[in-house]
């Protein structure tokens, strides 16, 4: 086919999926109830002190309520010790009425994740983040699965994206997505190659990619000319631009309505993709806002749901 400069990539938006996912749970949920009397019960907690995170923890516990999960925030001041988050968790973890325990992340510099994350029972552990989940994981033996990298798996799935024989490269090692999603590519039987700060001519690896992840949290920074025609792009950052001027070049035809959105609020959410040049590029990209954020929340309720159930092996 000629005219690739003309082609446009087709949008993955995270919604349809993300309410088809939610309507299951629902649905599931309301089953649990009426044949064993039992609400499965999601608690989250937030050290206060990213206003970022304060938003992805409402939209959490409003997803709880959407799909007929209890749920309760628990808020902490930024200035919270280790010692005092770890009695929390404990306390959490004794209880028996809460299925799902969440700590939103990142956590204030005071605070040793490691320790936070190592006190969360494993079977509560709704954010897969314990070594014990991310050893099954690792061993493709996966229990509870991180709520992102799961999400993403789901997309690719239902809008029929091919994952056995891909190649898949991921950009970023994190914790959280990068790493847990190249262990859910592989055992899908993909291909798969992680890239990050130290890899060589990433633009030469990533143009070999049928199913590119970009999870390394700068703005942008995939480009077109990092991406091989035709792919599949998964975009996982959520940063945010404040500059008018960068915004007319990353959004190009989107620019107008996001220069209004930062005139009004202070800034526009990108990904860590580009997106004008992706979509002359890409078979398919993923928005930000709109796409693997929303799954990530979907997953959640799916995490606790199952949580609630294998606590009571049923
Ligand atoms: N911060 C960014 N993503 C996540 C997530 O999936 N779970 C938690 N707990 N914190 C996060």
């Amino acid at each position: 086919m000629m005219a690739q400069e003309q082609s446009q990539a087709r949008l993955l938006e995270g919604k349809q999926v993300a309410d088809a996912i939610k309507q299951e749970v629902a649905r599931e949920v309301a089953q649990l109830r009426d044949q064993h009397g039992v609400t499965p019960c999601l608690t989250a907690v937030l050290v206060v002190d990213d206003p970022a995170s304060a938003v992805y923890v409402r939209n959490k516990v409003r997803a709880c309520a959407e799909v007929g999960i209890n749920s309760q925030k628990i808020d902490l001041p930024a200035s919270t010790t280790s010692a005092e988050l770890l009695s929390v968790v404990q306390r959490l973890k004794s209880n028996d009425d809460v299925d799902g325990i969440l700590v939103q992340l990142p956590l204030p510099k005071q605070i040793d994740d490691s320790q936070i994350i190592e006190a969360i029972d494993p079977a509560k552990d709704v954010d897969a983040f314990h070594p014990t989940n991310v050893g099954y994981l690792a061993m493709g033996r996966p229990r509870f699965v991180p709520c992102t990298p799961a999400g993403i798996i789901e997309l690719l799935d239902r809008n029929q994206i091919a994952i056995a024989g891909a190649n898949a490269c991921v950009v970023g090692r994190s914790q959280i997505v990068g790493r847990p999603v190249a262990s859910l590519l592989l055992q899908r039987h993909a291909t798969v190659t992680i890239c990050h700060s130290k890899t060589r001519d990433l633009p030469s690896v990533t143009r070999q990619a049928d199913i590119l992840i970009a999870a390394i949290g700068r703005p942008g920074f995939i480009r077109g000319d990092f991406i091989k025609p035709g792919a599949t792009v998964v975009d996982v950052g959520v940063n945010q631009l404040s500059n008018v001027d960068q915004a007319r070049e990353f959004f190009g035809a989107e620019s107008n309505r996001r220069i209004e959105a930062i005139e009004k609020r202070g800034y526009t959410l990108i990904g860590d993709v580009h997106p004008a040049e992706a979509d002359l590029v890409a078979g398919y990209r993923t928005p930000v806002p709109g796409g693997v954020g929303l799954l990530t929340v979907a997953m959640l309720m799916r995490n606790t749901l199952q949580a609630a159930k294998w606590r009571r092996n049923l």
